[in-house]
């Protein structure tokens, strides 16, 4: 094997096929299962979307009750997985009590034995259900809150906001945020899914493989990354500074958060829909000063190095906005992206090989061990 075979990060490398969704540089465009994210994020429920990635087809009206009524039966958060939370230090990330929480929970769940998709198909709805519980228990003991139970007459994306924050959510807020765990609930083959791949070619459990892919997730490469951008316009404070900071980073070499993509390099396609999105925020609270920053950073990015925003950059200021405390940003995109993750698991499953590539040598060579 030679240097010029090795692909660094796997860089344009296509490992398989894949029927949950397609990302088109070229046209900027991402579908699930076919329809684009952007009419799903208009149009659907999150909870329709899920389905969707499920199963490959929207849901029926009565799919669709059924599965609503079984996941909101399935929210409240299991006393021992509360008790394991409780133990973790505050000191410790958000991602990584979650890690530990969803590991439990796959420890505790019912089938946890059984890899047939139809049981598969019920941990993932579990895991949708029981997450957001999980997220807004430990951020409200964080702020020393007590816990608020879950509401059965809400769908997905009110009830997460309402246990987080223990009020009704107006219906810009509600809305914001379905459309932004919509547009993070799928992306091909990125970091945590083929980690999730890998894991499950073993042909280890369905929860092993999300556990891995939370840690995957948790890098600011990744989804740490808009959990980054906001600290980033914490630093950065006040619209004016923005090209100061910019420049100091840069020559700092540091990586901008939020910007550049390994697929997309004219523009993430997800970015529109969420600045829109972004945009009701600041209007609701009357916060022009966040849209202004985002807005220098971003022209002075374009200018300087000709990167663009991915969605990690209006999804940070947007959780802020929302109320979230900046390390439960990437919690969040957990809690979505578990559906595109558990249904590559099942299209794993489905068709496996053992994800099992080689390496390149470049150690020393062949030597004999001293004599001891
Ligand atoms: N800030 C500064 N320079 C950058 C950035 C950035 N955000 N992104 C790319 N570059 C530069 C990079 O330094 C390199 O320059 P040079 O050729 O001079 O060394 C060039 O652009 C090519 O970058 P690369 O790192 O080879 O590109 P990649 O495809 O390996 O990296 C990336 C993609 C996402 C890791 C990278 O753009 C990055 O680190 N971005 C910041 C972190 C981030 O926002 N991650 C979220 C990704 S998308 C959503 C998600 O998964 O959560």
């Amino acid at each position: 094997m030679t240097d010029q075979e090795i692909r660094k990060g796997l860089a344009g490398v296509v490992v398989d096929t894949t029927a949950i969704s397609k990302v088109n540089p070229e046209t900027n465009s991402l579908l699930y299962r076919g329809y684009p994210v952007q009419q799903l994020a208009e149009r659907c429920s999150f909870e329709q979307v899920a389905w969707l990635l499920w199963y490959g087809e929207l849901p029926t009206a009565e799919e669709l009750a059924a599965f609503e009524a079984r996941e909101r039966a399935g929210r409240a958060l299991d006393p021992r997985v509360r008790h394991v939370i409780d133990e973790a230090p505050t000191s410790a990330h958000p991602m990584d009590v979650l890690r530990t929480a969803v590991s439990l929970a796959g420890v505790l769940d019912p089938e946890a034995g059984d890899d047939d998709r139809e049981a598969e198909l019920r941990k993932a709805e579990r895991l949708l259900a029981a997450i957001p519980g999980m997220v807004a228990y430990d951020q409200r003991r964080r702020r020393g809150q007590e816990p608020v139970e879950p509401r059965e007459d809400l769908d997905w994306s009110r009830n997460f906001l309402w246990t987080t924050f223990g009020e009704e959510p107006t219906d810009v807020a509600a809305d914001v945020f379905r459309i932004s765990m919509v547009l993070y609930a799928e992306h091909s083959f990125n970091a945590s899914t083929f980690t999730a791949r890998v894991v499950t070619s073993t042909l280890a459990d369905l929860h092993s493989a999300v556990v891995a892919a939370v840690g995957a997730l948790k890098g600011p490469l990744h989804g740490g990354a808009n959990e980054a951008v906001m600290v980033a316009f914490d630093e950065i404070g006040f619209a004016d500074r923005a090209e100061a900071w910019l420049g100091e980073a840069l020559a700092a070499k540091r990586k901008i958060m939020g910007f550049g993509h390994r697929v997309y390099k004219h523009g993430d396609s997800r970015v529109p829909t969420m600045r829109a999105a972004l945009d009701r925020l600041v209007d609701e609270h009357g916060a022009h000063e966040v849209a202004a920053l985002y807005d220098r950073l971003a022209t002075a990015m374009d200018e300087r190095k000709g990167i663009k925003p991915n969605l990690d950059y209006p999804s940070g200021p947007a959780y802020a906005l929302l109320g979230f405390d900046t390390p439960t940003f990437t919690p969040l995109f957990v809690a979505s992206r578990v559906v595109g993750w558990t249904a590559h698991v099942m299209e794993q499953r489905a068709a496996n090989a053992l994800i099992r590539p080689l390496s390149a040598y470049d150690g020393p060579a062949e030597r004999e061990v001293p004599a001891q």
